[in-house]
């Protein structure tokens, strides 16, 4: 199969499994958990993991992807790395307002902030991110930006990216385990070990999050999808536009 037909059959299933991570926890936290709203209370908590996934876990994992789809290859890099940034800014956005959610939800109800494991990896997953995004805008999207600094920041950009991405899984994963030890045990309903339905629902929500890093990590290491660089893609932007 061509590099294009076998991609489309990676990212079907990457599109469709980070489409169904957004509607499982949105209907998580609106069919058990009373839904939406911004007024300090548990409603607004509901934002924190609905924004986090969608930011922090789908786009930024559909946003690291632009590069390898094929279809990109035959136009000019620069277009794509406006997407890439754009997205990845859009990203940023999302899970700076989750954890503004979270936050105000812990200030207007005197919980206390930042005791968790899962609280110290995410804030230090959304730093790691904010780091990443202005590092790689000021080497690769600034003209001025000397070559020597962008060959020398693009290994570090690709270790970084991944890495974020596996933070943003175990922040993840913590914090559903530590939602259903707070909502579950705490209530007067059957508790975490007697696997009630939304147990059960939000653990196979956590699998299917496990599973679209999986598979965007998949389309990451496949050769076949790497784009093809041209010796002109290592001239400084300011030369010329297609470059690295
Ligand atoms: C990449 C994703 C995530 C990041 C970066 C992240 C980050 C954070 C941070 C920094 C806090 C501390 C807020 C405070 O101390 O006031 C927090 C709290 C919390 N998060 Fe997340 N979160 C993420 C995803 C999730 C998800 C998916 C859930 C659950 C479904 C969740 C559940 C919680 C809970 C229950 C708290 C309050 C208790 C605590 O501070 O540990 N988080 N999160």
């Amino acid at each position: 199969m061509s590099p294009s037909g076998s991609f489309w059959v990676g990212s079907v299933p990457c599109l469709s499994l980070g489409l169904l991570c957004l509607l499982g926890v949105s209907f998580w936290r609106a069919h058990w958990h009373r839904g939406f709203s911004w007024d300090g209370s548990a409603l607004q908590f509901n934002w924190h993991p609905v924004l986090m996934v969608a930011g922090l876990v789908v786009l930024y994992g559909y946003a690291v992807l632009v590069f390898r789809a094929p279809f990109t290859w035959r136009q000019k890099k620069l277009t794509w790395k406006l997407v890439h940034a754009g997205l990845l800014l859009l990203a940023l956005l999302l899970s700076v307002l989750g954890l503004c959610a979270v936050f105000d939800n812990h200030r207007s109800l005197n919980i206390p902030n930042m005791y968790s494991l899962h609280s110290w990896v995410g804030l230090c997953t959304v730093i790691m991110f904010a780091f990443q995004w202005l590092l790689g805008l000021s080497g690769f999207l600034l003209p001025c930006s000397p070559l020597w600094f962008r060959s020398n920041l693009k290994p570090v950009h690709i270790w970084m990216g991944k890495a974020i991405l596996i933070l943003s899984l175990a922040s993840c994963i913590s914090g559903i385990n530590e939602l259903l030890f707070f909502t579950l045990n705490g209530s007067s309903g059957d508790p975490y070990n007697s696997l009630p339905v939304e147990a059960k629902f939000a653990n196979s929500l956590g699998l299917l999050i496990v599973a679209f890093v999986l598979v965007v990590f998949g389309i990451l290491s496949n050769d076949n999808w790497q784009r093809p660089e041209t010796v002109h893609e290592s001239v400084p932007l300011m030369l010329n536009e297609n470059s690295t």
